[in-house]
C-alpha cells in the first residue's frame, strides 16, 4: 500500500479531508449524514490504516533511523488516531501507537506465570574460572562456537507475540512467575508493538529494560532542580520506572530494551546468532556488539576490548555474558535449578581502591535536605584523585555501619561520582566510634526534621537558614525562573554578606548606591543586574511560581498549578483537597504547597514581590468560548474519566461555556464524577446537596 502525506491510503483523500476536518471541529457537534453503521466501518478501517502507518513509521525511525515523514505530520496523525480511539474506544488495537504515550492507570500489576523459566547466570570474573568452564563444555562436546554480548545492567524482561502483536510483558519476579506490566513496557518505542515477519508470529523474547545514561541525569537534574531527592542509579530506576502506575509517566522517561534472547516452539533459528539477527531483521532492538567467538582465547580477545570500551556506551553494563551458540547443544547441556549450563557471565572488577575515612561533612541543599559527604585521605581511581564521595543519606551509613576513621572501598563504576561499596572492619581500632548522624543543622543549627518514608534529613528553619536562602535566591533568579542576567553565586554571596539581601525578594529593594560600592561591582554591571531584575517584572506568573523554589513544584506543576488556581491568593487559601483535585497533582505536592503557605514568613516575602510588582497572577487572557451550552454553570471535576484527561475535560466545559471550580462549596452547580472518586468529596457534595453527574451525564448536556 502506498501512502500519501496526509496518510490516506484505503479510502480517497478528498472524503476523509472533509469528513476528518468537519469531525475534528468540534467532536461533540459532528452530526454525520453517513448512516451510523458505514460510519462505524470507516473510522474502523482508518484506526486501522493509521496504526499500520504510524507503525511503520515508528519502525523506520527507531530501527532504521530513517525518518519518513516531518514531526508535525506524525503528531497530527497520531493526535487524530487518539481522538479516534477516544470516540470508537471499541476498535483500539493492541498495537495501536497511541499507547507509546501512555495515558491509563495500572490498578495492579497481575501475576503471570513465565511459560519459560526466567533463570539467572552463574558470575566468574577471572581468567581461570573461564577456562574452567571451557573444559566443562569440553567434556560434551569437541566442536562449538560461544557467542559474546555485553551483560547490559537493568531489569530483565519477557515479552510475549501472538500472532506477531505484543500481547503480554513481564518483570522477571521469582524466575517462574513475575508481574504483568504489558501497559509501562507499550511505551518504550524501539519495543515492536507488531511484528511483521512471516517466520515470527507466535514467541517470546528476552531483554533488558534500561535507562540510558543521559535520561537518567536528565532526569535526577530536573529532581534536583525541583528540590526532590535524586535517584541513585539508572538500575534503580528503570526498576522502579516499569512498576510504575501511571503510563504517561512512564512514557516520559525514555527507557530504552535490549534484546537478547528468543524462546518458542519450532523456531525458524538454528543459533544463538541466526536467532539476533532474526530478531533484528523483525524490527528488534539488538545491539550490534554481539560477536562470534570460535573459543574461550576469542572471548578472553572480547572481554578485554569492552573493558574500557563499554564505559562510553549509552548504557551501564557490568560484564559479558558467554553462549554456547547453536541451540541444540544448549538444549543437551541443560540447566541447573537456577542457570544455564551453557552460558555464563564475566563480571569486570570495577576500580576500587581502600582509603582512610577522615571526617563527614553535611551540605544544606536549597530545599533543607541534608546531605552527608565522606571526606578521604585522597587516592588515585582510574586516573583521578577521589578525595570526596557522597554518602546520601543517614540510611547508607547505616548500611555500611560505617565508623569514624574506618578504611572504606571507594568505587568507580560508570558513574562519575565516586561511591562507597563497604568498609575494611578488620582495620578499625577497638575504639573506633560509630557514625553518628548530626541532630541539628550545621549551618543555623536548627533541630533536623525527618519525615516517614523519605530517606533524607531537613533542615525546616528554611526562611532563615543561609544555604537555603543563597539556594533559593539562585534557583529565583535561573534561567528557567526569573532569568535574571547579570547575577552568579558569587555576587549572591556579596549581597547576602553585606546584608543587602535575606531573602529573594529583597533583590527588588536593591538601589544603584547599595551595589556601586561592592567590590567587583563597575557600573556597567550593576546596570545590566538592575536592568536584568526591573525586566524580570515582567516573567508570568507560572515561571514565578516555579522561581518561589516550593518543594516538589517543579516548572510543569508551577504550570498545572497556575493554571488551575489563577493566582498566589487563590493557591494560598487552597485545601489539599482542592490541590488534589488538580490534574496531576498528588498529594506528595499538595501536602508541600500547604506546607509552604502555612508559613507566615512567605506572606512577607509575597508581599514584598506584589509590592515590588511581579506578577502573581495569570494574565486576564480569557479561554476562547466557542459555545453557551453550559450557560455559565459550575463544575468541579473529580476523579478519572472514560473519554477526557482531566485537562481536557477542562478545558472542554469552558468550551461550552461553564466554569470550571477547584473546591466544593454551596455555590457550585456540580459535581462531575469519574471513577475513583475520593469519599471526602462526594460526602460533602452530598451534606451540600450538590447536583452529582455522571461522565455521561455531562455529555447528554453538551
Ligand atoms: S541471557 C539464563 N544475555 O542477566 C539467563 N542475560 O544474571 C539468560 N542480562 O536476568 C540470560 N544482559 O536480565 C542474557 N546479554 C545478556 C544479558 C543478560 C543482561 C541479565 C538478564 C538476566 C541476568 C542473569
Amino acid at each position: 500500500m502506498k501512502y500519501n502525506e496526509k496518510g490516506f491510503g484505503l479510502v480517497p483523500e478528498a472524503f476523509f479531508m472533509s469528513f476528518t476536518k468537519k469531525y475534528f471541529t468540534n467532536t461533540l457537534l459532528y452530526n454525520s449524514q453517513l448512516s451510523k453503521g458505514i460510519k462505524y466501518i470507516i473510522m474502523k478501517a482508518r484506526i486501522e490504516e493509521l496504526v499500520k502507518l504510524l507503525n511503520h513509521y515508528n519502525q523506520q525511525y527507531y530501527q532504521n533511523n530513517v525518518s519518513d515523514v516531518s514531526d508535525r505530520i506524525f503528531d497530527g496523525l497520531l493526535e487524530e488516531l487518539t481522538q479516534l480511539e477516544k470516540e470508537f474506544p471499541q476498535y483500539i488495537l493492541d498495537e495501536s501507537p497511541s499507547h507509546r504515550v501512555g495515558g491509563t492507570i495500572n490498578k495492579n500489576f497481575a501475576t503471570v506465570k513465565h511459560q519459560y523459566k526466567m533463570l539467572s547466570l552463574s558470575n566468574t570474573y577471572s581468567d581461570d574460572e573461564l577456562d574452567a568452564f571451557d573444559q566443562r563444555i569440553q567434556k560434551t562436546f569437541t566442536d562449538y562456537e560461544y557467542t559474546c554480548e555485553l551483560k547490559y545492567d537493568g531489569v530483565a524482561l519477557s515479552i510475549r507475540y501472538e500472532n506477531g502483536i505484543l500481547k503480554l510483558a513481564c518483570t522477571r519476579g521469582d524466575g517462574t512467575q513475575g508481574d504483568d506490566i504489558t501497559a509501562n513496557v507499550k511505551t518504550i518505542k524501539s519495543i515492536p508493538l507488531k511484528v511483521n515477519h512471516p517466520l515470527l508470529q507466535n514467541f517470546e523474547v528476552r531483554g533488558e529494560v534500561f535507562m540510558p545514561k543521559n535520561e537518567f541525569e536528565k532526569l535526577n537534574k530536573e529532581r534536583a532542580e525541583n528540590g526532590e531527592e535524586l535517584l541513585a542509579n539508572p538500575r534503580n530506576t528503570a526498576s522502579g520506572t516499569v512498576k510504575m502506575q501511571d503510563t504517561r509517566l512512564v512514557a516520559n522517561r525514555n527507557l530504552d530494551c535490549y534484546i537478547y534472547g528468543l524462546y518458542g516452539e519450532d523456531l525458524p533459528a538454528e543459533s544463538h546468532s541466526e536467532a539476533l539477527k532474526l530478531l533484528k531483521s523483525a524490527g528488534f532492538n539488538v545491539p550490534d556488539s554481539y560477536a562470534a567467538c570460535k573459543n574461550i582465547e576469542d572471548v578472553k580477545e572480547y572481554i578485554a576490548h569492552w573493558k574500557t570500551k563499554r564505559l562510553s556506551l549509552p548504557l551501564d553494563t557490568d560484564g559479558i555474558v558467554i553462549k554456547i551458540n547453536q541451540f541444540s547443544q544448549q538444549e543437551e547441556l541443560g540447566n541447573t535449578a537456577k542457570s544455564p549450563r551453557w552460558a555464563i557471565a564475566f563480571k569486570y572488577e570495577s576500580e576500587a581502591a581502600c582509603t582512610q575515612l577522615l571526617e563527614i561533612t553535611y551540605q544544606v541543599g536549597r530545599t533543607g535536605a541534608v546531605t552527608p559527604v565522606a571526606n578521604l585521605v585522597p587516592v588515585t581511581l582510574g586516573g583521578t584523585i577521589v578525595k570526596r564521595a557522597s554518602l546520601h543519606n543517614s540510611n547508607e551509613i547505616e548500611r555500611l555501619d560505617l565508623h569514624y576513621n574506618d578504611f572504606v572501598f571507594v568505587e568507580k563504576g560508570g558513574e562519575i561520582i565516586p561511591k562507597i561499596t563497604g568498609v575494611d572492619a578488620t582495620k578499625r581500632s577497638i575504639d573506633a566510634k560509630k557514625v553518628v548522624y548530626i541532630s541539628h543543622c550545621p549551618d543555623c543549627n536548627s533541630l533536623l526534621e525527618r519525615k516517614e518514608n523519605e530517606a533524607n534529613h531537613y533542615c525546616v528553619n528554611s526562611l532563615q537558614c543561609p544555604p537555603q536562602i543563597k539556594g533559593r535566591i539562585e534557583h529565583f533568579i535561573s534561567r528557567k525562573a526569573m532569568n535574571i542576567d547579570g547575577m552568579g553565586p558569587e555576587t549572591i554571596e556579596a549581597l547576602f554578606e553585606a546584608e543587602l539581601i535575606k531573602d529573594f525578594a529583597d533583590i527588588y529593594s536593591l538601589k544603584y548606591e547599595d551595589l556601586i560600592p561592592l567590590d567587583r561591582f563597575a557600573e556597567k554591571s550593576v546596570s545590566k543586574l538592575l536592568e536584568g531584575i526591573e525586566k524580570s517584572k515582567e516573567i508570568p506568573f507560572e515561571q514565578v511560581l516555579f522561581a518561589l523554589g516550593i518543594r516538589h513544584v517543579g516548572a510543569t506543576v508551577a504550570e498545572k498549578l497556575a493554571n488551575a488556581f489563577g493566582s498566589i491568593d487563590n493557591l494560598a487559601k487552597a485545601t489539599k483537597e482542592a490541590l488534589e483535585a488538580t490534574p496531576e497533582i498528588g498529594t506528595v505536592i499538595a501536602d508541600s504547597v500547604v506546607d509552604y503557605f502555612s508559613d507566615s514568613l512567605t506572606f512577607v516575602a509575597l508581599n514584598k514581590l506584589k509590592n515590588a510588582g511581579v506578577r502573581l497572577e495569570m494574565d486576564e487572557k480569557k479561554e476562547q468560548i466557542t459555545l453557551d451550552t453550559l450557560g455559565g454553570k459550575s463544575f468541579v471535576i473529580s476523579g478519572v474519566f472514560e473519554n477526557f484527561e482531566r485537562d481536557e475535560l477542562k478545558k472542554h466545559i469552558i468550551q461550552n461555556g461553564g466554569k470550571v471550580l477547584s473546591s466544593i462549596s454551596s455555590k457550585l452547580d456540580y459535581l462531575l464524577a469519574g471513577d475513583n472518586m475520593g469519599p471526602a468529596k462526594l460526602d460533602k457534595a452530598n451534606s451540600l446537596g450538590i447536583k452529582i453527574i455522571s461522565e455521561k451525564e455531562y455529555l447528554g448536556m453538551v
